[in-house]
């Protein structure tokens, strides 16, 4: 999940000096906070540092971050504003991106592998269309409802934009994908048959012959795992409302989960945080399972406690 942020000191001290999609749209910088989270942490793999809303921004969309979270100037709200929306040619609207990847891959070449990402369609256009984060997301589902027409082709431009995105990351150096699709669990399981696993299940069918691990992540998502195992994942990442076995009896033996700690975890002394995470390793079982937090790290976690965890995932999970 989020692995770089505010919770460090390092990436604290950048951001007084520069605003978060300056950050973003900086590769020096961009690349560097990726390392850092590295180097701080001693994971087993990067996530490029960047944001699911700088694609947003290619097709058109200004975004700003605000204290309440991203903003965006102007909400669509019908079929002249999706029209309104370009397919970017990641070349040319993201080279920031594309350039902090293959600065990212250069520094941590033979060390650990750079996993690419971006937003899948129904978040993305969560944002498009409520403006910024939302309770009970009720633009967006009256579009996807009432405008049927409107949210397809929105959600058509998003995927469009995503794989060439996706595949641009992959050509600049990165090893694995993940595609966030942060907020599909706002949906009946029916509704997202329609609305997300077809976009989702079309990026992973044009990455396929890319030939690296696509990984698919959800959160409040457990209704919908069979569902989101349909889209061709390798990988799916599921939060702590999951439990891994059960997860594991309803997906079989094939897929490989990736999860699923409770982030405020990391709020516990280490004595009680080592044991959710051996609970966490036995519920993985060993078994095509990658440690993982069930979501971002929390912005008020010490940097200490983060670095326990991948000690400890490291002693337990490896018997010697
Ligand atoms: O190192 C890493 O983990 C990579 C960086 C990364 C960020 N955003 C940086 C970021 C990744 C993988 C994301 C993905 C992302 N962005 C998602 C999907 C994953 C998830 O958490 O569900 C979503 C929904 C977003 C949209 C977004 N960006 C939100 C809702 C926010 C504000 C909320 C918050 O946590 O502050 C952002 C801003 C953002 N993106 C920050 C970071 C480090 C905080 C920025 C800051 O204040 O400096």
């Amino acid at each position: 999940m989020r692995q770089a942020g505010r919770y460090q000191a390092s990436y604290r001290a950048i951001r007084k000096q520069v605003a978060f999609f300056d950050l973003c749209k900086t590769p020096e910088l961009a690349a560097r906070v990726t390392v850092d989270a590295v180097e701080q942490l001693a994971v087993d793999a990067a996530i490029i540092f960047s944001d699911i809303l700088v694609a947003v921004e290619a097709m058109g969309a200004p975004v700003q971050l605000t204290e309440q979270g991203p903003k965006l100037e102007s909400p669509l709200r019908c079929m002249a504003d999706v029209e309104a929306l370009r397919v970017p040619d990641p070349v040319q609207s993201v080279p920031f991106l594309l350039e902090a990847v293959r600065q990212a891959r250069r520094a941590l070449d033979g060390v650990v592998p750079l996993i690419g990402f971006a937003g899948a369609p129904l978040t993305l256009a969560s944002y498009l269309v409520e403006g910024g984060h939302s309770k009970n997301f009720e633009q967006l589902k009256r579009l996807l409802l009432c405008q049927p027409d409107a949210a397809h082709a929105l959600l058509d431009r998003l995927a469009r934009t995503v794989t060439l995105q996706l595949q641009a990351q992959v050509e600049a150096g990165c090893q694995a994908v993940q595609l966030f699709d942060s907020w599909a669990g706002i949906l009946s399981p029916a509704d997202y048959r329609e609305f997300a696993l077809p976009y989702t299940r079309r990026i992973f069918d044009e990455l396929k012959p890319l030939g690296v691990p696509r990984i698919h992540f959800a959160t409040c998502a457990s209704t919908l795992l069979e569902a989101m195992a349909e889209t061709g994942a390798e990988v799916l990442g599921v939060d702590w409302r999951v439990n891994l076995s059960e997860a594991r009896d309803r997906l079989g033996p094939d897929v490989t989960l990736q999860g699923n700690l409770d982030p405020a975890c990391l709020f516990l002394d280490e004595e009680r945080l080592e044991q959710r995470i051996a609970q966490v390793l036995q519920s993985g079982a060993g078994r095509r399972h990658i440690f993982n937090l069930g979501h971002g790290v929390l912005p008020g976690t010490e940097e200490a406690r983060a670095r326990f965890v991948v000690q400890a995932v490291h002693r337990l999970g490896r018997p010697a």
